[in-house]
């Protein structure tokens, strides 16, 4: 008994919901969308006429190539990407205004002394200021200078003037590409890299490198060190450039990882709700001291973001609401994150929606289960604030945009997507997002959240990154990149942390080269001696390409407690075919769960 109560007490003290304190009450909020260019009608050379524009800035398709990125550090401007369009042709002076270009955009509600409340700062460079640069400008963030911004893999560059002043003419900007030396001899362009956020020191850069290792698409998370390099003597491009040096992947496969066997009895495999697993980089806490990333799920087919503090290693989940998340930012001050999350859709509860297994089938299933979160284009995110402690109890964050009467073109129209990725302004006061609609007319939108109590922060120092973090392996070029390991096909037990067990069984597909089965069975499993887990499930998944999912899925499972939840599949399972990429829900059979009445079906075919 007394061991009883101690394992009680052990698994309570686990959970944050016990050491973190009450949920705060609702912020006041207010929402207000900012001004862009003119939409052009059409896509014609000369249709963006002096009528819509008179003051001759250009216009803007405004259905595609819209993004928003940060503030910047006046927090009275944000920058954007948007793409002109219908400028007539050179040497008509406004041809400038074409293509996809980084705009500031006024956030105060003034203009510029021509009228304008945005400023182009990539249109009309001259060829010799963007030598080598690449092509898209996509997920713009701002350096703290206030002269410098982050945008695709290039960054644009206006020291020492600020972006916003009329000193920062297209003469005096410049655009730098990043390279990442993938080469033993330091030639070549370099690897691919995508994801990119700047760390807010400002000096370190994470990015993602995707790749193919078994078969199947998978990614790993890098820090580097930003380093301009004035005249390269080898790779390409060999115009000046920014070097990405120091370069740390964050991956160790010597680590614990997720599931890992027992040292000295191989029947017993363990969860480590610890083990740093960055599936795909996200960003970093204001203060710079943790990365954000999507992570091995914590609990079974529930996607979430988590932070890890990049000295210790130390791992927090973010966010847990059994629907799907992974854009975030974290206050300048680490207390707040501000998350897109399916949560409030239903989208995704039909898969998560029962609270507590143990993530297992998820060895095979989690690039299925993210896939589902959008249809196509049609995204199913909005934007919410929780707080440093996360989801807890009742409380799932707040809702950012909740005011407003859900009509056509409101604050709070469920048609208007929320998109990658909301960010924070300097004094922590404001979050600026953006959402497309994706129904017709097409088009996209830029928002400003008012945190209209709250007291600005002032701005402070950001340490740099220390080069060697020990729980980071020091990148190579040229050295093979690892895949992710895995428990070997065999028959595990996996313990209750209070009571019960569950049986696993891994399966790897017919040359060994890749596990592809998962299944297990839950006997009066309980991790909290409150709720207990029975029933089996088991999912098998093969890849026809390394991008496409196709998914045989059967459950039978029944948590009981003080909430009662059923997972199952009908007769026959549940057949799921899902591009990682395309994202097209396409199923035959059905998966609900019920949680105390309420039933959670899976979305329709290609809905
Ligand atoms: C429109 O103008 C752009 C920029 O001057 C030019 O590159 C393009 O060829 C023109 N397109 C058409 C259809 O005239
Ligand atoms: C801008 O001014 C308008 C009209 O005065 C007001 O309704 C709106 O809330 C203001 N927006 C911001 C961002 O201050
Ligand atoms: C970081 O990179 C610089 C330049 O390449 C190098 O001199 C330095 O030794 C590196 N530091 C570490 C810890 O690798
Ligand atoms: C290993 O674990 C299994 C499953 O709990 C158990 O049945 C077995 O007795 C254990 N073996 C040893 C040597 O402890
Ligand atoms: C393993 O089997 C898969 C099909 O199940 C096949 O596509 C792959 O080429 C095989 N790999 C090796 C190393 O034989
Ligand atoms: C599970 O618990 C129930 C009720 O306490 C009990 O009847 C049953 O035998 C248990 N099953 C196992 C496998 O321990
Ligand atoms: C669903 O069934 C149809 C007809 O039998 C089949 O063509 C299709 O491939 C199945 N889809 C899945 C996801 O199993």
């Amino acid at each position: 008994m007394i061991h009883h109560i101690a394992l009680l007490l052990f698994a309570a003290l686990r959970t944050t919901a016990i050491t973190a304190p009450p949920p705060p009450e609702p912020e006041p909020i207010s929402v207000t969308e900012l001004p862009l260019p003119p939409v052009m009608p059409s896509t014609a050379n000369g249709s963006c006429t002096p009528e819509i524009n008179p003051r001759r800035t250009g216009c803007i398709d405004q259905s595609v190539g819209l993004q928003s990125g940060g503030f910047l550090s006046d927090g009275r401007h944000i920058v954007a990407l948007v793409r002109f369009e219908g400028s007539p042709a050179a040497p008509d002076p406004t041809s400038i205004y074409t293509g996809s270009q980084i705009i500031i955009v006024k956030a105060d509600n003034t203009t510029s002394p021509n009228g304008d409340s945005w400023k182009c700062l990539t249109c009309g460079l001259p060829p010799e200021n963007e030598l080598g640069r690449t092509e898209a400008l996509d997920y713009p963030q701002t350096f703290a200078d206030g002269s410098r911004i982050l945008a695709g893999t290039n960054i644009i560059d206006c020291r020492p003037f600020h972006l916003t002043s009329q000193e920062c003419t297209p003469d005096r900007t410049r655009i730098f590409p990043l390279r990442w030396n993938t080469a033993v001899d330091g030639s070549g362009p370099g690897g691919s890299i995508r994801g990119l956020r700047l760390h807010p020191d400002n000096e370190y850069l994470g990015f993602n490198a995707a790749t193919v290792t078994a078969r199947k698409f998978n990614q790993y998370g890098y820090l580097a060190r930003l380093s301009f390099n004035p005249s390269p003597t080898t790779g390409t491009p060999l115009s000046p450039r920014y070097d990405l040096v120091n370069v740390t992947r964050l991956f160790d496969p010597a680590a614990v990882q997720s599931l890992s066997i027992d040292s000295k009895n191989k029947s017993l495999i363990h969860i480590n709700p610890n083990a740093v697993t960055v599936g795909e980089l996200r960003g970093f806490s204001g203060t710079g001291r943790e990365v954000t990333y999507i992570g091995y799920p914590a609990e079974s087919s529930n996607i979430d973001v988590f932070a890890a503090d990049l000295s210790t290693g130390v791992v927090r989940r973010l966010t847990a609401h059994p629907e799907y998340c992974d854009p975030v930012d974290i206050s300048p001050d680490d207390k707040w994150n501000v998350v897109m999350d399916t949560r409030g859709s239903g989208r995704q509860m039909f898969l998560a929606g029962m609270r507590g297994v143990p993530p297992i089938t998820d060895l095979v299933s989690s690039s299925t289960t993210s896939s589902t979160r959008n249809n196509g284009a049609r995204r199913f995110f909005q934007p919410y604030i929780i707080d440093y402690y996360g989801d807890r109890g009742d409380y799932f964050g707040q809702r950012v945009n909740a005011a407003g009467d859900g009509s056509p073109g409101s604050i709070n129209d469920a048609y208007w997507n929320g998109m990658a990725d909301p960010k924070w302004s300097a004094d922590g006061t404001r979050i600026v997002y953006w959402q497309a609609l994706a129904v017709p007319p097409a088009c996209a939108r830029i928002m400003v959240a008012h945190l209209t109590s709250w007291t600005p922060l002032l701005p402070r120092e950001i340490p740099p990154i220390p080069d060697t973090v020990p729980w980071r392996v020091k990148y190579e070029p040229g050295t093979p990149i690892p895949a992710r390991p895995y428990p070997p096909q065999g028959n595990y037990v996996l313990e209750g942390e209070v009571s019960g067990f569950a049986d696993v069984v891994i399966t790897e597909n017919g040359n060994k080269s890749l596990m592809n089965k998962v299944g297990v069975t839950y006997h009066n499993f309980s991790d909290d001696g409150v709720y207990v887990l029975n029933g089996a499930e088991e999912v098998e998944v093969r890849n026809p390409s390394s991008t496409l999912n196709v998914v045989d899925w059967y459950s039978d499972l029944e948590r009981t407690g003080p909430s009662i939840s059923t997972k199952r599949t009908g007769t026959g399972g549940f057949h799921l075919t899902i591009g990682i990429l395309t994202n097209e829900f396409e199923a035959n059979g059905t998966l609900t769960t019920t949680v105390d009445g309420v039933v959670y079906e899976q979305p329709g075919n290609g809905t």
